[in-house]
C-alpha cells in the first residue's frame, strides 16, 4: 500500500514536472502554426520564405524572418521588411505571440486594415508597418500596446482620426511616424505627454486646426510640420523629411 502510494506521488511529480516544457513546446507550436496559416492567405508568398512549412513547425526559432527568445523559445521577432509581400493582416493569428516585442513588415504591399487583434501583442516595442497599403482607422485596440518605443505609420492610406486615448498610453514611445497617410481632424495635444519622444513625422496628412502648444514645446524632438507638403519620400526611414525643430 505505502510503496504503491509512494509510486503514484512520484509519477504525480514526474508529470507535473514535465508540464512545463510541453507548455513552452506547445505554444511555440501553436505560433508555428499561425505563422504558416498566415503565410497561406498571402497572394504572393516570398521565395525566403519558404522554411515556414508545417513539416518544420519545431524548428521554429531557424525560420526565416523569426527570431526567438532563447529562453522560452518562443518568437520574439518576425522581421518581414521589404520582402514584396501582397496581402493583408486580416488572417494572421496574433494571439498565440505573448512574448512578440518586434513585428516589422515595413516596404511591402500589405493592403486592408490594421487588425484590432494587433492589440493582444502586450509585449511589443517596436512595430513598423510604413510603406504598406494599408488603410482604414487605427484601432482602438492599439492603445494596449502600452511598451511601444518605436510606431512607425509612415507612407500608407490610413485615415480617421488619432485618438488621444491611444496616444495617452503609449507613454514610452520615442518615435512617431504618421506622415503620408490620410489622418484627419486635429492633431491630439497629448502627445506632448510624451516625454521619452525623440523623433515625431505628421507631415502630409489632412490634420485641421493649428499644432498644439504642448507639441511647440516638446524640447529636443525632431519634428517635421504637419502642415507642409515636402516631396514624396518612398524610403521610411526615422529622420525622412524631418527637421531639428529645436534645440534644448
Ligand atoms: C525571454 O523570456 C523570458 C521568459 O518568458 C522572460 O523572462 C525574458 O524577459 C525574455 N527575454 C527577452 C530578452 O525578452
Ligand atoms: C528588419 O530588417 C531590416 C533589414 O535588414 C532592418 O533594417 C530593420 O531594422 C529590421 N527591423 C527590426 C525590427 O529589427
Ligand atoms: C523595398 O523593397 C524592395 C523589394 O520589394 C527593395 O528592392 C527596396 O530596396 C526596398 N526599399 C527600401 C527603402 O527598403
Ligand atoms: C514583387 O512581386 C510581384 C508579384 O506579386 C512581382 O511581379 C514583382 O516582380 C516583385 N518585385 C520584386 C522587386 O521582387
Ligand atoms: C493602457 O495599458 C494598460 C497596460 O499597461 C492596459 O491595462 C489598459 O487597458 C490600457 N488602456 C487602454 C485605454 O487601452
Ligand atoms: C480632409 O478633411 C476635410 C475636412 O477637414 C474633408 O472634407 C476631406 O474629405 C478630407 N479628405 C480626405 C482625403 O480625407
Amino acid at each position: 500500500m505505502a510503496a504503491s502510494q509512494k509510486l503514484y506521488a512520484a509519477l504525480f511529480h514526474v508529470l507535473l514536472l514535465s508540464l512545463f516544457p510541453l507548455k513552452a513546446k506547445s505554444s511555440a507550436r501553436t505560433q508555428a502554426e499561425a505563422l504558416v496559416q498566415w503565410r497561406d492567405t498571402l497572394s504572393s508568398s516570398p521565395p525566403p520564405l519558404t522554411s515556414w512549412s508545417r513539416s518544420n513547425l519545431h524548428n521554429l526559432c531557424t525560420w526565416t524572418a523569426v527570431s526567438c527568445n532563447l529562453t522560452s523559445r518562443t518568437v520574439s521577432g518576425i522581421n518581414l521588411s521589404s520582402l514584396n509581400i501582397t496581402g493583408t493582416l486580416a488572417r494572421f493569428n496574433f494571439t498565440p505571440f505573448t512574448d512578440l516585442t518586434r513585428f516589422d513588415i515595413q516596404n511591402n504591399s500589405v493592403s486592408g486594415t490594421i487588425p484590432s487583434a494587433i492589440g493582444s501583442l502586450s509585449k511589443l516595442t517596436y512595430l513598423a508597418l510604413a510603406g504598406n497599403k494599408l488603410s482604414g482607422e487605427l484601432p482602438l485596440s492599439l492603445s494596449k500596446l502600452s511598451k511601444l518605443t518605436d510606431m512607425g505609420l509612415s507612407e500608407n492610406s490610413l485615415s480617421g482620426k488619432i485618438s488621444p486615448t491611444l496616444i495617452a498610453n503609449w507613454t514610452e514611445l520615442t518615435s512617431l511616424q504618421v506622415q503620408n497617410n490620410l489622418f484627419s481632424g486635429n492633431i491630439p495635444p497629448e502627445i506632448g505627454k510624451l516625454t521619452r519622444l525623440q523623433y515625431l513625422s505628421l507631415f502630409n496628412n489632412n490634420f485641421s486646426g493649428s499644432i498644439p502648444p504642448e507639441i511647440g514645446k516638446l524640447e529636443g524632438v525632431i519634428k517635421s510640420r504637419p502642415f507642409k507638403k515636402p516631396a514624396f519620400r518612398p524610403a521610411p526611414t526615422n529622420t525622412v523629411g524631418s527637421h531639428k525643430a529645436s534645440n534644448p
